[in-house]
């Protein structure tokens, strides 16, 4: 069904004990972050694996971290908006729900979300190469490019580069999620990578309904039972009034 006709939708989620969300770069565009494929892309501008990814980190650490220290001005500058904000709503009313997000930008969090699984990281988290040591940093922009760890080691930025698998558990952690919520929120994202868009195929085998939240068609917008068009910062508050 592709029709902006809430009914439906709406009654799946208030008849649902609990619910699942799964969020992408989209949901941060009406906060002025760009996202990374599509219109306005990051990745038409920039080659990840020039700036995300492990092998790029060691080429060139300081040119990643000009990237990151870039991004941490730009996601310092915004806020989150009536996206984020809906989904705290939902949150308070739902006994079961988590929110497993690909973002990195925290704005989740600085919406006031409590049960976020962050699946690619934290870029407000640095992480050393060196002891591993992982610590929140906040400073914009970084005092100093590279930064370092008090063990002396080059620190990272705190997130899933290409190429890196997800922290430990995670993706048991958020197919659980999946698993035991008869609805999943699809907000924002292409689908396009793995292992995450794994839990849109996942749900619909766990029997779960599956809305898709997006300014535009996805790589599984043909499995989902429902696909709601346009801003999510203005469908998700209405479909969650
Ligand atoms: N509301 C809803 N959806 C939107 C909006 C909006 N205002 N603006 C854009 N979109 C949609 C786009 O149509 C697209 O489908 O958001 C999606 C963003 O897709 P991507 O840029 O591919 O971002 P995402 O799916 O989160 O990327 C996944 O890829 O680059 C890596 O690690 C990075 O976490 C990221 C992962």
């Amino acid at each position: 069904m592709s029709v902006l006709d809430l009914t439906q939708p709406r009654a799946w989620i208030a008849e649902a004990t609990g619910v699942a969300v799964l969020t992408g770069a989209g949901i941060s565009a009406e906060s002025g972050i760009p996202t990374f494929r599509g219109p306005g892309g990051l990745w038409n501008n920039y080659k990840p694996e020039d700036l995300a990814s492990p092998e790029a980190f060691v080429r060139d650490p300081r040119l990643v971290w000009e990237w990151y220290n870039w991004r941490r001005e730009l996601v310092s500058k915004a806020s989150p908006n009536a996206a984020h904000d809906a989904l705290v709503k939902l949150e308070i009313k739902k006994r079961i729900y988590t929110l497993i997000t690909q973002n990195v930008d925290g704005l989740h969090d600085r919406a006031g979300s409590g049960k976020i699984l962050r699946l690619h990281g934290d870029i407000w988290r640095l992480r050393c190469t060196a002891c591993g040591a992982n610590w929140p940093d906040r400073p914009v922009p970084l005092p100093k490019l590279p930064p370092h760890c008090q063990c002396g080691g080059v620190a990272r930025p705190n997130v899933v580069w290409f190429g890196e698998p997800l922290p430990d558990g995670m993706m048991k952690e958020a197919e659980h999620a999946v698993e035991s919520a008869p609805v999943l929120l699809v907000i924002g994202t292409s689908a396009n990578v793995y292992p995450a868009a794994s839990l849109i195929p996942f749900a619909k085998q766990s029997g779960a309904k599956v809305i898709e939240i997006n300014t535009d068609d996805t790589a599984y917008t043909d499995h989902v039972d429902c696909a709601l068009r346009g801003p999510a910062g203005e469908l998700l508050p209405a479909l969650l009034a």
